[in-house]
């Protein structure tokens, strides 16, 4: 097909040689299947800031960590060197999470290059060698339902312990690929992960991930829909007792202790910050 101009840099430099077909226009990127060498990967290029939906801003640049305090202060004033500044972050946070995770042994597309705003990355596939579909285009039988929930439970909690949360975790996030001959889900769509450690709202995305497992598999296994890991996982985490090889029970008991005012203040503001976001992106008509 004719170079998309976003990709005619990279043809130039040699990092692509043809591109094949455009795979999806999603929210945030356009996503191309691309030849280099006798290899096909995936390019997946990243809208504009002003493209993109408002929610990220509300909930993900908070703590972003940014080293040069240039940078910082243009960030948070807004100015175009700032907002420059802002959409780097944002991409490489993707580049960054997909080397910590696939180095911790979480199945994600392993990453080959980013350049020009553009990220190369291994083409996910189903038995034929095409582009893998999402769970959400997939039916299960209750016990894959459960076998999947099982394994990818298993890779929040690598992830976790690798320190980071995905933040956006869902059915349209997880492609069910075959490598070698084995299906497997593999986690997609990371720029808005955060540092588990420095993210005030870390604990309820870790939630909402979790939850989006159990309702989305809850669907096939009806069981699944009683089970509660995510608190599970949150408070094995910061006792320091988690570990990939930690056998979760899928039931907690909350504790009725005295209520910790800030902590109910924040969600309602999380809460309250969140449903502006969504107006504001309905009014936007995104
Ligand atoms: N490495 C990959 N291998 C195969 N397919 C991929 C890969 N990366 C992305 N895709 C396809 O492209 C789609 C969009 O990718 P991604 O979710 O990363 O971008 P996005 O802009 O956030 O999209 P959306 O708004 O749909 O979430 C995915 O749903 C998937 O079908
Ligand atoms: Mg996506």
């Amino acid at each position: 097909m004719k170079v998309p101009p976003r990709l005619q840099p990279l043809i130039e430099e040699g990092l692509i040689d043809t591109v094949v077909r455009q795979l999806m226009s999603g929210k945030e990127a356009m996503v191309y299947v691309v030849r280099c060498g006798d290899e096909t990967l995936c390019a997946k290029i990243y809208k504009e800031a002003t493209q993109r939906s408002f929610r990220q801003a509300v909930d993900y640049t908070e703590n972003r960590k940014v080293k040069n305090t240039r940078q910082a202060r243009a960030m948070a004033k807004g100015t175009r060197f700032g907002r420059q500044a802002s959409e780097a972050a944002w991409q490489s946070a993707e580049v960054d999470a997909l080397y910590r995770l696939a180095a911790a042994g979480v199945r994600v597309p392993t990453p080959h290059n980013f350049c020009d705003g553009v990220l190369l990355m291994e083409l996910v596939t189903d038995e034929h060698g095409d582009a893998a579909p999402r769970l959400n285009d997939v039916v299960f039988t209750p016990e894959e339902a459960r076998a999947h929930h099982a394994t990818l439970l298993t890779e929040v909690v690598r992830m976790l312990c690798a320190g980071v949360v995905h933040g956006d975790l869902s059915e349209f996030n997880i492609l069910l690929g075959v490598r070698d001959g084995v299906v497997a889900p593999v986690i997609i769509d990371l720029p808005q992960a955060i540092d588990a450690a420095g993210n005030n709202h870390a604990n309820r995305m870790l939630q909402r991930d979790v939850a989006n497992l159990r309702n989305f598999f809850g669907q096939f296994a009806p069981d699944l829909l009683a089970t509660d890991h995510g608190l599970e996982i949150w408070d094995l985490y910061e006792r320091g007792l988690l570990t990939p090889e930690t056998v979760l029970t899928g039931q907690f008991e909350r504790k009725t202790g005295p209520v910790d005012v800030g902590s109910v203040i924040r969600e309602i503001d999380d809460a309250r910050d969140e449903e502006m976001a969504r107006r504001l992106r309905q009014q936007q008509g995104s």
